[in-house]
């Protein structure tokens, strides 16, 4: 690392006060970014501003602290949809965060479009919010679940899976844009170039990938994106759905009440446009104005100079773990295709218990199935440890997780 690089994430590790505490007597090594993200203090100022100097409701005042509420719930949404690169900001619904936005989906969509004799591709890499709603998706509509074939050590997808499983019959193909167990990428493009030619609609589970990785919605046509705002340094119960509008058009709404009218009589209703036909009652209105602010914080660092810095630390973390034989590294041992995701286990010592030591020895990590049971069935394990990278993690913190592995040794050898 050049002297600039590391005065630049000194900068950035200032902005975030969580990492100046201690945690068990020790400085905090937070690598359980995957779970969520911590916080820069711009964005806990912008959603505390909007308590302090606002706290109104949005669009029904009509006086100047609702319509300023109002303007900065906008201008949220549209940050949002530039982040994303999405053609407009209709086409961003604010949730409480990826499970909501991926129900939407399943509810509305799913739902509505779905049949017996049609088919919903997934894979088993999946986080549960993206597996057990298409299996009540197809179990409410007697449509059939196929999963695209993974190598033999589940590290990808297997040669050929797309062109033999994405077929004629395939109607939706719900896909992690990243796996929040070993940050494994699967190839989008010709995920969802198939998918089309085939008439199928794609939804990527974006709940990793968002967060760490340039995507451009237009770019690589995707027709459903999910993610969290508290994934990506915004504040948590906000996150957003991105959709094609033509799909939005053509969706009943999610939920009911208040907002997503146009008008209403005792027996029936019609609906407001978007993107307010899916945002029915109050919304998270300072979570989104948080998430807003978290936008700006990512791009006033820049995605690809956050997708470097983690691809570093992931390969350098891999050339530490080829030293340790008693490591076992989940998801394969190249950089390639890869997020910044660690997952393993040390030896057969259960992954609670390394989680246990490391947390004295303050590093946050996270131990167990990581909500994809069916991957740890496929592995064979109860669970893993993950470590999870985000932009104010340092190598120096890499090399503390590595010297605390010795202690588990100690303990358990
Ligand atoms: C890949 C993936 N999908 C979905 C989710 C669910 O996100 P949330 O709990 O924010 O709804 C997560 C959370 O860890 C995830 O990692």
């Amino acid at each position: 690392m050049t002297e600039v690089q590391t005065k630049a994430l000194a900068g950035i590790r200032e902005q975030f006060p969580v990492l100046e505490r201690e945690m068990r007597g020790k400085p905090l090594i937070y690598l359980d970014n995957g779970a969520t993200s911590l916080k820069p203090k711009r964005v806990i100022d912008a959603e505390l501003g909007y308590y302090r100097t606002n706290s109104t409701n949005i669009h029904r005042g009509v006086y100047e602290l609702s319509e300023a509420a109002t303007e900065q719930y906008d201008s949220a949404r549209a940050a949002v949809a530039g982040f994303v690169n999405a053609a407009n900001p209709q086409e961003i619904i604010f949730t409480r965060g990826t499970t909501e936005s991926i129900n939407l989906v399943g509810y509305s969509w799913g739902r509505t479009f779905l049949e017996a004799g049609d088919e919903i591709v997934t894979t088993e890499l999946e986080h549960h919010s993206n597996l057990v709603v298409w299996q009540e998706v197809a179990n409410a509509t007697g449509a059939a679940l196929r999963f695209l074939p993974l190598r033999d050590d589940s590290s990808g997808l297997a040669d050929g899976a797309v062109e033999a499983t994405i077929g004629e019959k395939t109607k939706l193909v719900a896909i992690t844009g990243m796996s929040n167990v070993t940050g494994y990428m699967p190839p989008l493009a010709d995920i969802i170039a198939r998918a089309h030619a085939v008439g199928a609609v794609v939804l990527v589970d974006g709940a990793q990938l968002v967060a760490h990785h340039p995507v451009d919605v237009q770019a690589l046509d995707i027709d459903f994106l999910a993610w969290s705002g508290h994934k990506m340094c915004g504040p948590s119960g906000i996150g957003a759905l991105y959709a094609k509008e033509s799909l939005l058009e053509r969706m009943p709404p999610f939920h009911y009440g208040g907002d997503m009218i146009e008008r209403v009589w005792a027996d029936r209703a019609t609906y407001a446009p978007l993107p307010e036909k899916f945002e029915a009652g109050t919304p998270n209105i300072a979570g989104a104005i948080g998430m807003g602010e978290a936008v700006r914080f990512l791009e006033s660092v820049g995605l690809d100079r956050i997708a470097d810095h983690e691809h570093d630390l992931i390969a350098y973390t891999l050339e530490h773990a080829r030293r340790h034989s008693d490591l076992t590294v989940y998801g394969g041992t190249g950089s390639a295709s890869r997020g910044g995701i660690f997952s393993f286990n040390l030896g057969d010592v259960h992954s609670h218990d390394v989680g246990m030591i490391l947390d004295s020895a303050g590093i946050a990590v996270r131990a167990g199935f990581h909500c994809a049971q069916p991957l740890m069935r496929r592995f064979g394990i109860p669970g893993t440890v993950r470590a999870s990278y985000y932009l104010y993690n340092t190598r120096e913190e890499i090399d503390a997780l590595f010297t605390a592995f010795d202690r588990v040794r100690e303990i358990f050898g």
